[in-house]
């Protein structure tokens, strides 16, 4: 019988902001920068320059975030760097690759094709610079949207998509930012909590996977903190 989902929890730390590690330079393997490079030649000729600003500042925050959650900061670096490659890809080709690829779409996916991107992504990332590393690849995926029960290197490319310092400086996102740096789970909960708030006041259209992204999240700081 499966593991009913409310049972099952990865094992998501408490960050403690006090004995956070001191951040040194990252230790790279000698394939990233090549591999780096190609990723940027590449997104210069399928994103515009703002984007690829983002992107660049994504990947940074990325590792910060990585180095203070002892996590692997080359697959943050390589998650941050290609969460975005589908960002400009045409709906047409967003709902075509994603058909190809058999993934399951929703009535909100059809309707807002761009939310596809982020599988999408994961597809370029995959065929185009080889990156097979799931936790990668579900990174990518989960940038948008989040997903219960997604590991800690997802909620860091979630969250650093979000709270990148191109996102401007409100005290919302100035708290979140401090979050991120001390607990992935808690801000997690609490960025998911923003953005529904933000497509709310648009008038967006919410997907059910961001509404179970911060249900799952809540629970588990909830819970975590009941235990201690
Ligand atoms: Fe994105
Ligand atoms: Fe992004």
């Amino acid at each position: 019988m499966r593991e009913s989902p409310k049972l099952f929890r990865p094992n998501y730390p408490k960050a403690d902001s006090a004995n956070a590690p001191i951040l040194s330079a990252p230790q790279f393997s000698d394939e990233f920068q090549p591999l780096r490079e190609r990723a940027i030649a590449w997104l210069k000729l399928n994103v515009p320059e703002t984007r690829l600003r983002h992107i660049i500042r994504v990947e940074k925050m990325s590792v910060e975030l990585a180095q203070r959650h002892r996590l692997d900061p080359e697959k943050a670096a390589i998650a941050g760097l290609m969460h975005d490659l589908a960002k400009f890809f045409k709906p047409d080709r967003l709902l075509q690759m994603a058909k190809d690829e058999g993934l399951e779409l929703d009535a909100i996916d059809e309707l807002n094709p761009h939310l596809l991107h982020a599988d999408v992504g994961a597809i370029v990332a995959r065929d185009e610079f080889g990156i097979h590393d799931p936790d990668i690849l579900n990174a990518i995926r989960n940038h948008t949207l989040g997903r219960p029960q997604m590991s800690l290197l997802s909620c860091v490319v979630y969250l650093a998509d979000g709270l990148e310092p191109g996102r401007g400086s409100t005290p919302e996102l100035e708290e979140l930012r401090r979050l991120s740096r001390q607990d992935l789970v808690e801000a997690t909960w609490k960025s998911a909590d923003c953005s529904i708030k933000h497509l709310i006041q648009a008038r967006h259209l919410i997907h059910p996977r961001t509404v179970d992204t911060r249900n799952w999240f809540l629970q588990t700081a909830t819970q975590r903190s009941r235990k201690s």
